[in-house]
C-alpha cells in the first residue's frame, strides 16, 4: 500500500511508548508459564476480548495486571527487544521508552532487575541500528514520597536514564502534586516530561508547563480547549507526543476522524505520532500514522512534518539527529 510504504520510508522516532504496554498476549502467556504466574485468562482470544475500554482507568487496571508476569531481567530484556524489532520493521530509527518502576518494585521486583533488563534490550537494539533512551515514569496515583523513593532507587542508574515522566490516573492527580520531585529530577540533570490533557483539564497542561517545567508534553489533546494555552505551546515550540489509536481505544476521541491532530498541525503545534501501549490499543507506530493519516486525509507534507517533529523533539543531541533529518 503506497501510503504505508511512504510512511515506513520516513525516518521516525517514537517518543511516547510505555514498554509494559508493548506486552503482547502471546508473550504474557509465555512469561506467565516460565515464571509460574497464574493468569485469569485461558487463551489469547480471551485476553484480547478483555481489551475493551471506556476510559483510561479501565485500561490501567488491566495493564497493571498484565505487568505482573514480568519478573526477571530476561523478561524485561525480551520485552524491550521485541518492541525494538517491531519498531525497526515500521521504519523507526529511535525510541525514548517509558517504564513504570513502581509497578514492579511494589511487588518485590528490585529496581535493578527492571533497569538492567531494559538496558540489555536497548544495547541489543543498538545492533539493529535503533538508538534509544530510557524515561522513568512516576505513578501519579501514588504519593510524592513514593515518587521520591523511586528517584532514590534510580540514583545508581541516573547516567543511563535520560528523563522522568508522569503517568497513570490523571484526573485528581495534578502535576502540582509532583512539583518537588520534578525539581529534584531537574537538579540531577534529567529531562522532564509529563502526561497532561489526555483526560485532565487544560489547567493540568498549564501546570505541567509552569509548575513542572516540562521539556515535552505527553498527549496534550485538551490544551486545544484553551486558546491562550495552545498559543503558548505553539510559541514556545513544545513537542506534543500524540497517540491516535490510544485516544480512540480510551474514548478520548469518539472516532479517528474527530482526532485533533490535524487541528494541532494547523495551529503550528509540534505534534508527533506515537503508539502509547501498542499491545493494548491495536497498533504500533506505523499503524498509528497510517490510520490517522487516512482518517484525517493528511498530506505528504504533513506526514513529513510529523516524522521530522519526532526527530527534532527527541532528546538526541543535534549531531545524533542530523542523519535522520
Ligand atoms: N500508562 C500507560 N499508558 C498510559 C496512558 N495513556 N496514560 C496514562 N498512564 C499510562
Ligand atoms: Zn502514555
Amino acid at each position: 500500500d503506497p501510503l504505508s510504504d511512504f510512511i515506513r520510508g520516513l525516518p521516525k522516532a517514537e517518543l511516547h511508548l510505555h514498554i509494559e504496554g508493548s506486552l503482547e498476549p502471546e508473550q504474557m502467556f509465555e512469561f506467565a508459564r516460565r515464571n509460574r504466574v497464574a493468569l485469569p485468562f485461558r487463551t489469547v482470544e480471551e485476553v484480547r476480548a478483555a481489551y475493551a475500554f471506556t476510559n483510561l482507568q479501565d485500561f490501567l487496571d488491566i495493564y497493571y495486571q498484565g505487568a505482573q508476569v514480568l519478573r526477571t531481567e530476561e523478561d524485561f530484556r525480551d520485552l524491550a527487544l521485541a518492541y525494538f524489532r517491531r519498531l525497526a520493521a515500521d521504519g523507526g530509527v529511535h525510541a525514548e521508552i517509558f517504564f513504570d518502576p513502581q509497578t514492579h518494585t511494589d511487588r518485590g521486583i528490585p529496581f535493578q532487575v527492571v533497569a538492567d533488563g531494559l538496558l540489555a534490550g536497548m544495547a541489543a537494539a543498538d545492533e539493529l541500528g535503533i538508538s534509544s533512551r530510557l524515561i522513568l515514569c512516576f505513578l501519579r496515583h501514588q504519593d510524592e514520597d513514593a515518587a521520591f523513593a523511586t528517584l532514590r532507587a534510580a540514583e545508581p542508574y541516573l547516567d543511563r536514564i535520560t528523563g522522568v515522566g508522569l503517568d497513570s490516573s490523571e484526573v485528581g492527580n495534578p502535576p502540582s502534586k509532583f512539583a518537588r520531585v520534578f525539581q529534584a529530577a531537574r537538579q540531577r540533570g534529567l529531562k522532564l516530561v509529563a502526561h497532561a490533557g489526555e483526560e485532565g483539564p487544560p489547567d493540568y497542561v498549564w501546570q505541567a508547563l509552569d509548575v513542572l517545567g516540562v521539556d515535552r508534553l505527553d498527549h496534550g489533546n485538551r490544551a486545544l480547549e484553551d486558546d491562550a494555552l495552545a498559543r503558548r505551546l505553539a510559541d514556545q515550540g513544545t513537542t506534543l507526543t500524540v497517540c491516535p489509536l490510544s485516544n480512540l481505544k480510551l474514548c478520548v476521541v469518539p472516532s479517528l476522524d474527530a482526532h485533533p491532530l490535524g487541528r494541532m498541525l494547523d495551529l503550528g503545534l509540534r505534534a508527533t505520532v506515537n503508539a502509547d501501549d501498542p499491545a493494548y490499543f491495536g497498533g504500533y507506530l506505523l499503524d498509528n500514522y497510517v490510520r490517522v493519516a487516512a482518517a484525517l486525509d493528511l498530506s505528504r507534507d504533513q506526514l513529513v512534518r510529523l516524522a521530522r517533529n519526532s526527530i527534532t523533539g527527541s532528546f538526541l543531541d543535534g549531531e545524533a539527529q542530523a542523519p535522520h533529518l
